[in-house]
């Protein structure tokens, strides 16, 4: 490829929190989809920490988590030759971008963000002031890469609003600085709900370790939760209303496999939801399993990390600059 057609590729930017475990959902939901942008645009993906701390986390569990979310996300497939890939904390420019945007953000806007009133109110302990700030934050990762397109779940959208908002505002105070970043949403997207009430979105931080499959769970463990999964008492598998339980296994089924939703219920007519839920089990077991070896072989091998996260920090960094330097300038600090 030419080096004008890669300068005229999109930017897309992405990151995800170190939460300790990524779901099948968010495989499904989201992480496929960034790996299979990675050809047509310019991928800048990271590991978001510094968004981590707005929860209380335990320093050795949190240290580890970091390292497994990298380690996790490269075995998913996203690839660090074509996708500059980094950890937040280690690019210093995200804090900076997020004071400076911090100041051009109202109180009233941050006071609507419907994650912020939800996580609020289940950490009612810790209602610190960086769980409030957290959207200007993730505008900050956002506008540091002058990024066109940022995919998106549903959860996020309303943070993706602002930070078009925040964008916009500065720019009309000082003129063009920060590209206004569209969602991007995925052609093929698939919501994964919850195994025990499927009304729900898959969640890790659901109680009920049944509700959820996690990404690294072992075969037999991805087996039983399928088997538990909630059904209905009609026992055709087929798309249908009321039928919540077994459209979700049908929407797993249909994005592992690539079959239609017609295609399935054809292929299992005159069957029990006993074999249909196996059937679900060991197509994941079977999508699951080649991140799994890869995963096991990246985390055995620190070395190759460190070196994968450094180069991204350092690409980052240099990217990044250039945008905060510029902000800077325009408000009047004297850069240089
Ligand atoms: N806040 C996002 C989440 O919890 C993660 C995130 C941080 C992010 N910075 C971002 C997502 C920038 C998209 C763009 O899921």
């Amino acid at each position: 490829m030419s080096e004008t057609t890669t300068e005229k590729k999109k930017v897309i930017f992405s990151a995800i929190q170190p939460s300790g475990t990524i779901t099948l959902g968010n495989y499904l939901g989201a992480l496929r989809n960034w790996v299979s942008l990675q050809d047509e645009y310019n991928c800048i993906y990271a590991v978001a920490d510094l968004h981590a701390i707005t929860v209380r986390q335990e320093p050795k569990a949190f240290r580890q988590n970091i390292l497994e979310a990298y380690a996790l996300l490269l075995a998913c497939g996203i690839d660090p030759e074509k996708s500059p890939f980094f950890i937040q904390s280690h690019v210093h420019t995200h804090a900076e971008l997020a004071w400076i945007l911090n100041c051009y953000t109202q109180f009233g806007e941050l006071s609507r963000m419907t994650q912020f009133k939800d996580k609020s109110a289940k950490h009612a302990d810790n209602v610190n002031a960086g769980l409030f700030t957290y959207p200007s934050l993730m505008a900050a990762d956002i506008l540091l890469y002058q990024a066109d397109m940022v995919p998106v779940g549903v959860d996020q959208k309303q943070h993706l609003e602002l930070t078009r908002n925040i964008a916009e505002r500065f720019n009309g105070i000082y003129g063009s600085t920060f590209k206004i970043p569209e969602p991007y949403i995925a052609e093929v997207g698939s919501k994964v709900m919850s195994l025990q009430e499927p009304t729900k979105k898959m969640s890790k931080s659901d109680e009920n370790v049944n509700a959820w499959v996690a990404v690294l769970d072992k075969p037999d463990v991805i087996m039983k939760k399928f088997k538990r999964a909630v059904t209905d008492s009609e026992a055709v598998v087929r798309v249908g209303e009321g039928k919540d339980g077994i459209n979700n296994l049908i929407g797993i089924m249909s994005t592992v496999t690539g079959k239609t939703a017609d295609e399935i219920a054809v292929e299992f007519e005159g069957k029990g939801y006993g074999d249909f839920k196996v059937a679900v089990a060991e197509a994941v077991i079977e999508v699951l399993r080649p991140i799994q070896e890869r995963f096991s072989d990246y985390i055995a091998n620190k070395d190759y990390l460190v070196e994968q996260y450094h180069k991204g920090a350092e690409f980052a960094l240099r990217l990044s600059q250039r945008t905060l330097t510029k902000a800077m300038k325009k408000i009047g600090y004297l850069v240089g």
